[in-house]
């Protein structure tokens, strides 16, 4: 659960209207919920006779002096205190139920929403903002859909037993109540907003300072290689002593509130009971009826206290379950459309881009990819290749259908994937990306990623296929070991070799291959490499190349420029044709040809 302070840094909601939300997700648990509201009542109405049954014990018990009368009245208190605790033990683990599997239920359903949904909306909303929704919101809506129905019913229902109690008590002492009870709650409310307001500010001095730490500390080595140690210290300590000096002043707010509301209570309670003890004396009531009154009233205070409590908490709920529903209602753009056109089945993989127009959302004014007509025959292997911005990338985008053309259209196997489930069309596409993602668990689970109903004896084939089970069985656990946050326990052909481990698994008809900029070692090189040609082999392959050994291989080379097709033909060809190729080829490939050439001595050497 995230801590008191970034609950209180919530926004609170402009009104009440988006917890009417959180309502379908309690109906499920209408019968939990009838059975937690009958135990609620019958506690206050046991709580509501507590005052009564001490009144008896004084005057009809201890003021006889007669033992057996004192120990039936005793006895009777305790029987009202077991049915209280009994009763508000129950309550509370009814209620508290409630509320977890509520926020539970929200949790699952936001999560599930989020990542369905396509890459303009997280370019809109960042991540950081919908993981505090994810946890801090979620838990602000649980605190009022379990235990805050139950606050607000008790005390509501305290509220009306306690005034009726202290009127049918004492009208006279009631009256006085009445004057003090606004000098005592109207400070304590105001300095309580005051505090509230103040942790706000203190939450975000500390996450400022956070951030800065974060921020340094993922980049440690560029600030260590620019010596910027001194500067970041300082800028850090600002920082710090900023989110201290903001914490002071909610320091001080807390101290003269401590000291008003002990004070302006106990005071109140004191001269009630002074008042009250005159009033004994003078014969206008008994101890007992004293005693009733004086429960009574802390009844009443404390619930008229919490009720005021729970308003801030439902307002904040409010503006949790407002940012939730943004969440919720958010729609892809990118979905299936109501009658998808079904890919063939085992498709053999043609592609064919048609007078493609396209723009992202946020740069709408300029084409990404410009008239782009292109045919890819199944099994064919085409490398892209072009300056860096060219549009090279944004045609797999296209491929994978995270984005939409503005006008012209993509086919696989003469399906338009406009028309297609996105589903159906990522189904038949494997992806080895520059950057292979590795998640936080064993290289076995992390292989089986490619096809996730993949028994174990496929995973170790498809390893072997990559080139990937010798550096595998070597780890400390073999196929169990841990591979840690980002593979960072990972060399950087290792983290390729599983990326195709994966794709090998997956067995798609078609793939598309973002090599790898940074280069490896020969031996490395080499193992990727014949990895990579088992993964080609039979499968229509788009790769976007940085090296010369893959441009040798492809049959068509496409040089992209601008997001347009600037030429297309063999190697030989462009570079006797095509300047910006050659160019390319020059500057591009003759640091990887300096490593090929390694490659075939080491290979010719063995
Ligand atoms: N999400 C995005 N939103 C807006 N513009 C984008 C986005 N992604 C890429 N672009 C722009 O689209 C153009 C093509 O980008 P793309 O990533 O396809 O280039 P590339 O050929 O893959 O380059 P590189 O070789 O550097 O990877 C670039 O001008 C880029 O700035
Ligand atoms: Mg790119």
């Amino acid at each position: 659960m995230p801590p008191n302070d970034q609950l209180e840094a919530r926004p609170l909601g402009k009104n009440l209207r988006p917890l009417r939300a959180v309502v379908p997700f309690i109906a499920p648990y209408k019968g939990t919920l009838a059975l937690a509201l009958i135990v609620l009542v019958a506690a206050s109405a046991v709580t509501g006779s507590l005052p009564i049954a001490a009144r008896f014990l004084i005057d009809n018990g201890i003021s006889t002096g007669e033992s057996d009368k004192i120990d039936y009245y005793f006895k009777l208190v305790m029987g009202v205190i077991v049915g209280i605790s009994l009763l508000s033990a129950a309550r509370l683990y009814l209620i508290t139920w409630l509320g977890e599997r509520v926020v539970a239920d929200l949790r699952k359903r936001v999560y599930e929403h989020v990542i369905r949904q396509d890459p303009t909306f997280f370019e809109v909303t960042k991540t950081g903002e919908v993981l505090s929704r994810l946890t801090t919101d979620t838990t602000l809506v649980q605190s009022i859909s379990g235990v805050g129905i139950s606050i607000a019913l008790r005390s509501s229902i305290m509220l009306i037993i306690s005034i009726a109690g202290v009127l049918y008590t004492s009208p006279k002492l009631t009256m006085i109540i009445l004057l003090l009870v606004p000098a005592v709650i109207i400070p304590i409310i105001w300095i309580a907003r005051k505090v509230r307001k103040l942790s706000r500010t203190a939450q975000d001095k500390v996450a400022d300072s956070s951030g800065m730490a974060n921020e340094t500390l993922n980049a440690i080595e560029t600030v260590q290689a620019f010596t910027l140690e001194p500067l970041q210290g300082s800028r850090f300590g600002e920082a710090v002593e900023g989110a201290f000096s903001a914490a002071l002043s909610r320091i001080r707010v807390r101290f003269v509130m401590s000291f008003g509301s002990m004070f302006l209570l106990f005071g109140a309670i004191t001269a009630v009971l002074w008042l009250g003890t005159r009033e004994v004396l003078e014969g206008g009531m008994t101890a007992g009826d004293l005693t009733q009154f004086v429960i009574f009233t802390v009844l009443l205070g404390s619930s008229g206290a919490m009720l005021s409590e729970m308003w801030g908490e439902v307002q904040r709920a409010a503006g949790a379950m407002e940012r939730l529903i943004e969440l919720l209602e958010a729609e892809p753009e990118i979905k299936a459309p109501e009658n998808p056109v079904a890919l063939p089945e085992h498709g053999d993989g043609r592609i064919a881009f048609e007078h493609v127009n396209f723009s992202y959302p946020s740069r709408p004014d300029t084409l990404a990819i410009n008239d782009f007509t292109l045919t890819i025959e199944p099994g064919e292997t085409v490398a892209f290749v072009g300056p860096s911005g060219a549009g090279k990338s944004t045609t797999f985008q296209l491929l994978l259908r995270f984005y939409d053309p503005q006008s012209g259209c993509i086919r696989i196997d003469g399906v338009d994937i406009a028309q297609a489930d996105p589903a159906a069309v990522r189904s038949m596409i494997g992806v080895v990306p520059q950057e292979t993602m590795i998640f936080g668990t064993s290289a076995l689970e992390n292989i089986r990623y490619g096809r996730p109903d993949a028994s174990d004896a496929d995973v170790h084939a498809a390893a072997q296929a990559a080139a990937a089970d010798e550096f595998i069985t070597k780890l400390p656990e073999g196929y169990d070991t841990f591979l840690g946050e980002k593979g960072t326990r990972l060399s950087g052909g290792q983290r390729q070799r599983i990326a195709i481990a994966r794709a090998i698994l997956k067995n798609p008809p078609v793939l598309l291959l973002d090599e790898a900029t940074s280069s490896l070692d020969a031996e490395s090189e080499r193992l990727v490499q014949d990895a990579l040609e088992r993964l080609m082999e039979d499968r229509t392959t788009i790769i976007i190349a940085h090296r010369l050994a893959t441009v040798l291989k492809a049959k068509r080379i496409v040089v992209l420029e601008d997001g347009q097709i600037r030429a297309v033909g063999s190697h030989a060809e462009l570079v006797a044709r095509d300047p910006l190729y050659s160019r390319l080829a020059e500057l591009q490939f003759r640091a990887a040809e300096a490593d090929a050439r390694a490659v075939s001595d080491a290979v010719a050497n063995g």
